[in-house]
């Protein structure tokens, strides 16, 4: 039934590329799966001709949104981004319909904005700190350090070397949706009292180009609500809300990937202290019963009525970063690496590093943006 249910989703969402934003709720919103049946569901998914590889990320009730058909439930999140990554490839690049990230749009500076103003996060687990964190303390972590506090869940003398931003949160290191969400609900709490201007997430497995993250968090107010990233769909995200004990309601909104990284403004952070600060995220985040991401979008977007701002200058794994235009590079705020389709997916930059030596780009785009970096050879540009 569940596997029919999947089948019945990927036409949906092959119907979904002619799309209209609107979201047909026909169907009453089904009571929350209480969390031991949603893993047996997920099991069951998991099976010889299962939809998705599952990684127990416990039940998270998404649909998406298709014309003409009703929404359909998903029920683990690697279920939803298997599917979202199937829908791109069938799409191929820019949808009709699709709303275009604002990027190539230089904005001009609004605000004068130094490094000390901005508070980046970057969300990782103990058994990364070596395969990960150090290339990212050796490049852009290194360049300035007070941006940057590093979010894990187990201490490490040798990463404590390297800096004093480090917070153990104490969370689980399961990559549970539980889990992540305990790290953002610290990662927010932390950033509160830091009293800077800018919060930004990012991921273990992103290259952050400060530069053109000051320049692009300078073209706005840091008064003003903003919430800055690009969604990893082409539609709004589909969730039942619970509002009581016995009621739900559909709610639909953007969000920004976390796999890319966003930004939100401090004017913005403190309003949504209410459903933030506290561990009272991972409440909100139970409510929607999604992760981290999910849940901001949720009550920037649901909760406070904020629009996502989209900018294209954000990228995730979850993109062929080969796309990105090599002479674009250093424009962008954040890139990443990884598998895409069980390819090596890493943005397109020559030397001055080989693949074989830097198999992520992240050093030879460091070499680029910073030539002056001392283990950089010096035929860099
Ligand atoms: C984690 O636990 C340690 C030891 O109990 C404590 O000092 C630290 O403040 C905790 N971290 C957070 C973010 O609560």
């Amino acid at each position: 039934m569940l596997k029919r249910c999947g089948r019945r989703l990927l036409l949906a969402l092959a119907g979904a590329l002619l799309a209209c934003l609107l979201v047909l709720t026909a169907d009453p919103p089904p009571p929350p799966v209480p969390a031991e049946r949603g893993r047996r569901a997920l099991r069951s998914l998991a099976g010889p001709a299962g939809v998705a590889p599952v990684r127990g990320l416990g039940a998270a009730a998404v649909a998406v949104a298709a014309p003409g058909a009703l929404a359909r439930e998903v029920h683990s999140l690697s279920e939803y981004f298997s599917l979202l990554t199937r829908s791109r490839r069938d799409a191929g690049p820019p949808l009709g319909g699709a709303p275009r990230p604002s990027d190539g749009h230089p904005r001009p500076p609004v605000e004068p904005l130094a490094p000390r103003d901005v508070f980046i996060a970057v969300k990782t687990t103990r058994k990364f700190h070596r395969a990960r964190l150090d290339l990212l303390l050796e490049t852009w972590i290194s360049r300035h350090k007070e941006m940057t506090f590093i979010f894990t869940d187990g201490d490490d003398e040798v990463l404590a070397r390297h800096t004093g931003n480090v917070v153990n949160t104490n969370c689980s290191a399961a990559h549970s949706r539980q889990a992540l969400s305990c790290k953002m609900a610290v990662e927010y709490d932390r950033f509160i009292e830091s009293g800077r201007k800018w919060f930004c997430h990012v991921d273990d497995d992103n290259y952050v180009n400060l530069q053109a993250l000051l320049r692009l968090l300078a073209s706005y107010r840091h008064s003003q609500d903003v919430y800055l990233g690009k969604p990893s769909l082409d539609r709004p995200i589909q969730a039942t809300e619970r509002v009581s004990e016995n009621t739900v309601r559909p709610v639909h909104f953007w969000f920004a990937t976390g796999g890319a990284g966003f930004c939100i403004s401090r004017g913005l952070a403190l309003k949504m202290s209410p459903w933030a600060s506290r561990g009272h995220f991972m409440s909100t985040a139970e409510r929607i019963r999604l992760p981290d991401d999910c849940t901001i979008g949720y009550i920037v977007e649901t909760l406070l009525g904020v629009p996502l701002i989209r900018s294209g200058l954000f990228h995730s794994h979850l993109e062929n970063l080969q796309q990105v235009p090599t002479s674009e590079l250093h424009e962008q705020v954040t890139l990443s690496y990884g598998t895409f389709e069980n390819k090596q997916n890493t943005v397109h930059v020559k030397g001055p590093f080989s693949v074989d030596a830097d198999p992520s780009r992240f050093r030879s785009v460091h070499c680029n943006l910073y030539p002056d970096t001392p283990w950089c050879p010096h035929t860099a540009h």
